[in-house]
């Protein structure tokens, strides 16, 4: 019998049972099933259902027994929304493991974020406290964004733009680079609609964009950027009018686009007149220096830029920019208006207080310098004691090393063994947008206490021989 089938003998006995008096006796789980012509586990679920619903408990070797209604009641009946609810639309896994919380003993590899003490937390506190006390974090801020805050992120283009600077009445301000994403694909295409995406790309993207209905076409990418070609041909086949890109320091495998890379696909987004949306998560997190960003060579506006500071500033300033040149503008802004009206003044004064103050390039230059100690000691940790872990190619920038497992292992099920062991990994099936072409496994080297690395990848390649075996 089907799960429908449990629903229908749950709704009855749930009848049955508000006729009942409270420590009455359900019949057996055989009778039950005779009832019903049911099988045993049907009956089970059902019953299983009434329980989580409070209205009965099963005590082993006994039976089921009817519950005081005054206290089952307050658990609300919440069936129905299975059947109101219907198919879910996003899939089986729409948060990615990266947010998991695991326990305080397990080594974190497989968080998105960099660890607190990476960040300026004493500067980020300040600078609240002297928000708290500024006139304009307390009034409603412009829809778009504080100006000054607009103009810094339209700068830190600039800087990288020989012939395409942004302005600041380019950039609409938002909250991260999350709720740009989001926004972005609900204001450029609609539901059914297809969005090309690298493969394998960041889960959140892929998230965002099942969210908004729409069908994602994935094009190959391993080290470097994905073909021209191919990307223009995902383009013209599925006719797809956006492309979902992270040319620097991609998440989650770090690799980068080169400069004839960047530039043939320009030239593929011109001719098909397209939008790149251009993710740039990792411009803080740089390990060697980074090319400038895509948007800074696209005076015609096919690329709608993403930048945050979440990563690099705190995770409590939940502030990013989108960057759209033209028309776009204005669909985006509306998209973000519907979903959040504005981001809060509070944290737009403070985080522009944070990046403007000299403090903070020579925080991004630490930052980064640690990163780099942190990705070398991840990648000698693996390579020494877990040779089982092909890492594809070292990161020059972001948070993650990308592994290869050996071929026939299932990831998923080899990061559920390793977080049972203590060791929390993000498994690799989570980034990829359609098929999966083998097992991988994200570490994160930002997080974890490096000294910690060796202990982790020990583990690690224990349970990958174990599954090998
Ligand atoms: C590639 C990429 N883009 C966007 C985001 C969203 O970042 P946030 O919303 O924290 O700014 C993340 C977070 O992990 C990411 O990895």
């Amino acid at each position: 019998m089907s799960d429908d089938s449990s629903t229908v003998i749950a709704q009855e006995l749930r009848r049955e049972v508000r006729d009942a008096a409270p420590g009455s006796r359900l019949p057996s789980t055989r009778e039950i099933a005779r009832r019903f012509g049911a099988g045993p586990a049907t009956v089970q679920q059902a019953i299983g259902r009434l329980v989580a619903a409070g209205l009965v408990e099963t005590r082993p070797g006994v039976g089921t027994f009817v519950l005081d209604r005054r206290v089952a009641t307050s658990a609300g009946d919440v069936d129905w929304q299975t059947t109101s609810l219907g198919p879910d639309r996003t899939g089986p896994t729409p948060i990615g493991s990266t947010l998991r919380d695991v326990g305080p003993g397990a080594i974190a590899l497989h968080s998105g974020y960099p660890s607190p003490d990476l960040l300026p937390l004493r500067e980020v506190r300040s600078a609240v406290q002297r928000a708290v006390r500024e006139g304009d974090a307390w009034d409603r801020p412009p829809l778009l964004g504080m100006a000054d805050l607009r103009a810094w992120f339209a700068r830190e283009v600039a800087a990288g733009s020989a012939t395409a600077a942004p302005r600041p009445s380019d950039v609409v301000v938002t909250a991260g680079g999350q709720a740009a994403l989001s926004a972005v694909f609900r204001a450029l295409a609609a539901p059914g609609d297809p969005v090309v995406m690298e493969s394998p790309t960041y889960w959140g993207a892929i998230a965002a964009a099942r969210q908004a209905g729409l069908v994602i076409v994935p094009v190959a990418r391993t080290v470097g950027a994905p073909r021209a070609a191919d990307l223009d041909d995902a383009l013209r086949t599925s006719g797809a009018r956006i492309a979902y890109v992270q040319p620097t320091f991609a998440n989650p495998t770090g690799a980068h686009w080169l400069p004839a890379e960047r530039a043939a696909i320009l030239r593929v987004a011109a001719e098909r007149g397209v939008f790149l949306v251009e993710d740039d998560w990792a411009r803080d997190l740089a390990i060697a220096e980074p090319r400038p960003p895509l948007a800074a060579d696209d005076p015609d506006g096919h690329v709608v830029y993403i930048r945050s500071l979440t990563k690099s500033a705190s995770l409590t300033l939940r502030v990013g920019a989108v960057i759209a040149r033209g028309p776009v503008r204005d669909r985006i802004a509306g998209a973000l208006a519907s979903s959040d009206l504005y981001v809060a003044p509070l944290l737009q004064r403070a985080a522009l207080d944070v990046v403007t103050r000299p403090s903070w390039q020579a925080h991004i230059a630490r930052l980064r310098r640690a990163l780099r100690i942190r990705r070398d000691a991840l990648a000698a940790a693996v390579s020494t004691h877990a040779p089982s872990l092909e890492v594809t190619s070292m990161p020059e920038g972001g948070l993650n090393l990308w592994t290869r497992l050996p071929r026939d292992l299932d990831a998923p099920a080899v990061a559920a063994r390793c977080l049972a062991d203590g060791v929390a990994v993000s498994p690799g099936d989570e980034w990829f947008p359609a098929a999966v072409p083998g097992p991988h496994l994200r570490l994160n080297y930002g997080w974890a206490d490096p000294a910690r690395f060796p202990e982790a990848a020990r583990i690690v390649e224990k349970v990958i021989t174990a599954a090998v075996d």
